[in-house]
């Protein structure tokens, strides 16, 4: 089954949304087999966001990330790495629909609080830098077929 990684910037915790977001994730049928509150330092945010380096907005983004505990979790799914870039929408915010969780809880790009890997590649990086395979913690649905 897929994995894919989800990153919800301090944003989330700052106005006190986390709960919602981590329900439709839920809701949808995705599996959280690793979670954590952390508070990442530089290196990290730039190793993470390597990619955007020289970007005119990655000063800010690496300011943003710093600014405050992020909820960093593993999730798994069919498809995960597609269905959550659908849930969560497009980058570009006045692009993301309502119904999406950037469209529904952010109106600034460089704001939006959430991030998810864009491809299973991306995602097995991402999940390599935050989480140690220890951290998993795999369990079953039991014998119900919820999903
Ligand atoms: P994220 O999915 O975390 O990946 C890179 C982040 O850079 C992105 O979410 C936004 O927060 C930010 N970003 C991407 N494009 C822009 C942009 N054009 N202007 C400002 N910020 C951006």
């Amino acid at each position: 089954m897929e994995k894919t990684f989800v990153m919800l910037k301090p944003g989330v915790l700052q106005r006190r949304i986390a709960g919602e977001l981590l329900s439709r994730f839920e809701r949808k049928g995705l599996k959280t087999l690793a979670l954590k509150l952390l508070r990442m330092d530089r290196g990290m945010v730039e190793a993470h966001y390597a990619e955007h380096k020289g970007r005119d907005f990655y000063e800010k983004l690496v300011e943003y990330t710093l600014s405050g505990p992020v909820i960093a979790m593993v999730l798994e799914g069919e498809g995960a790495v597609a269905v959550v870039r659908r849930l969560i929408g497009p980058t570009s915010l006045p692009d993301a629909p309502a119904g999406t969780i950037r469209g529904d809880y952010a109106a600034r790009t460089r704001l939006n609080i959430v991030h998810a890997s864009d491809s299973a590649a991306s995602a097995e990086r991402e999940i390599a830098l935050f989480f140690k395979p220890e951290e998993f913690c795999p369990w079953d649905d039991g014998n119900q077929d919820w999903f």
